[in-house]
């Protein structure tokens, strides 16, 4: 019972690690996204996550060259 459970709880834990490598989440603040947007580069495409609220203090500016962002799905 007790290897059951843990192994139930292990694979929520995998897969909740998974969904955030392919999105980002909005626990990630205006000042984050803004340095992954900067960090990422030319062609860097920001991959906000479906169904999330994100609270955008200021706007978020492009640094450079075809960079999008979008909401993945
Ligand atoms: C993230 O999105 C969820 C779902 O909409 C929302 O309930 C939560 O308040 C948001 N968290 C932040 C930090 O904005
Ligand atoms: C984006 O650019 C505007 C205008 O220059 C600036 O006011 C704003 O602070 C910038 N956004 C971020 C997140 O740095």
């Amino acid at each position: 019972m007790r290897i059951n459970t843990f192994s139930l709880l292990a694979s929520v834990a995998l897969g909740s690690i998974s969904a955030l490598a392919a999105c980002t989440s909005n626990t990630t603040d205006t000042a984050g996204l803004q340095k992954l947007i900067h960090d990422g580069g030319a062609g860097y495409k920001l991959e906000l996550c479906a169904g999330q609220v994100y609270e955008i203090s200021e706007q978020l500016n492009y640094t450079a060259l075809n960079q999008e962002i979008s909401t993945e799905g």
